[in-house]
């Protein structure tokens, strides 16, 4: 209630500041704090939210529920909300359920409208990643939706690994990310099916959606202890390069004090980053995001744009306007509450506004709603508060 009303006001604000400068061209996108829009049923945990905009400007957000047995719950699927005013209204409109599996539709969803036509399927059909698993596998799936995600239907499976399992030596696989990228789809996924690696992240591409090509390494370490996952991409479109953000955790070994740092790589194709260096995220030398990462680029923000980062332990988000140069990376506070595997979003209509998208933390404890807040890029880049 307190949220709705201090929501309200709010825009009451924005709509009466905006009569008052008739002459500058009011932005489709208003910012907003935090503001829940999915509290789950007690018990349930709203988790690793994932989000698209569609060209019309339609928003749709789903996030894996976590409830009960997480490693075998054939009941589990995704709920999608949709927003047609820049995430301040939302309204369910359909469930992503498991059609083949008999698994459930477990975690780890993610969202893309085609921007082309693409196997069949017309330009604007929306795609959906998961990981379907039970105690018998693990399945990165395709599903599409032709009617705005009302309802879903199968397209594919991408790649089948073992059960559920983070130890290495087991085989499961994880964490789908999708790219349209020279009429092809590409699935990035962490991989712990290569013997040679704990795990790794790799890839697969189709031009059909329902075949797909080899498993292609896109971060592979040579210690087998290393375990790169939660591969997210963006493209800096100024340098006309591409991004992939990605958490690094080496045994139980620590940098600047964390478990699982954040590392990146810049390659010049979305198909190549096995040869970029990996470089880690290090804010004034000192500081180092952890853990689930994701990206985002923003054209504004200086003559390279801005590419911006959240990780899974701070509410605060961490920016470069420098092409990814590694020593110029600041950290900025926002409101939006920290959480497990948040997602970024660069309003298409405006790409001055951020939204930062949070459910549950990862340990039970914290909230497990889904909330969101959209921010002005260019206020945000005026306050940083490292470096100091
Ligand atoms: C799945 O749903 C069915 C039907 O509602 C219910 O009987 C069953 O207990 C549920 N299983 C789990 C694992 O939640
Ligand atoms: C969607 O999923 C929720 C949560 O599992 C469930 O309560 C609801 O009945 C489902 N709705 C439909 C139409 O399947
Ligand atoms: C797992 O596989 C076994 C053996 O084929 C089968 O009996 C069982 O029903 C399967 N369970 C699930 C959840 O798929
Ligand atoms: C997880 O994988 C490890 C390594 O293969 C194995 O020793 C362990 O038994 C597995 N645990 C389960 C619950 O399958
Ligand atoms: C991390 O530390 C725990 C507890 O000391 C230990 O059981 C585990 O084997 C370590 N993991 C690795 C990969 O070194
Ligand atoms: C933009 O980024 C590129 C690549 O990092 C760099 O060479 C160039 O100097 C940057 N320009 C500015 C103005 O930051």
């Amino acid at each position: 209630m307190k949220l709705e009303a201090s929501l309200f006001l709010s825009y009451a604000v924005a709509a009466l500041a905006s009569r008052c400068k008739p002459h500058i061209p009011p932005s489709p996108i208003g910012t907003f704090p935090p503001h829940v829009i999915y509290d789950p049923p007690a018990g349930q945990r709203a988790s690793y939210p994932r989000h698209v905009e569609l060209k019309d400007g339609t928003l749709l957000i789903t996030s894996s529920i976590i409830g009960g047995d997480f490693f075998n719950n054939k009941n589990s699927s995704f709920p999608v909300f949709e927003s047609k005013d820049g995430g301040v209204h939302w309204k369910w409109i359909s469930n992503i359920t498991d059609q083949v599996n008999g698994w459930g539709m477990s975690a780890q969803p993610a969202l893309l409208e085609l921007q082309k036509p693409l196997g069949g399927f017309k330009a604007g059909t929306i795609l959906f990643s998961g990981n379907s698993w039970s105690n018998n596998g693990t399945r990165i799936d395709l599903y599409a939706s032709t009617d705005k995600a009302r309802t879903w239907q199968f397209v594919s499976h991408v790649a089948e690994g073992g059960r559920p399992n983070t130890t290495n030596g087991a085989t499961p696989i994880w964490e789908p990310f999708l790219l349209d990228y020279n009429d092809e789809l590409i699935v990035y996924y962490s991989d712990q099916r290569d013997p040679k690696h704990g795990q790794k992240l790799a890839h697969q591409r189709s031009k059909d959606l329902r075949t797909w090509g080899p498993v292609v390494s896109d971060v592979a370490y040579d210690e087998y202890i290393a375990r790169p996952g939660m591969t997210v991409v963006a493209k800096i479109e100024t340098i006309n390069k591409w991004i992939l953000v990605h958490e690094f955790p080496v045994g139980n070994s620590s940098s600047y004090g964390v478990n699982y740092p954040v590392y990146y790589r810049i390659a010049e194709d979305p198909t190549k980053f096995d040869s970029a260096p990996g470089i880690p995220i290090v804010i004034d030398g000192k500081l180092a995001p952890n853990a689930s990462p994701y990206v985002v680029w923003s054209p504004a923000g200086g003559p390279n744009g801005t590419i911006v980062v959240s990780d899974a332990d701070r509410s605060e988000i961490y920016t470069n306007r420098f092409g990814g140069d590694p020593k110029k990376w600041e950290m900025h506070a926002i409101e939006q509450p920290a959480a497990y595997s948040r997602a970024l979003h660069i309003f298409r209509r405006d790409p001055k506004k951020l939204m930062v998208l949070g459910g549950a933390t990862f340990d039970e404890g914290g909230p497990d709603e889904l909330s969101l807040s959209v921010l002005d890029l260019i206020e945000l880049l005026k306050t940083r508060i490292y470096p100091a």
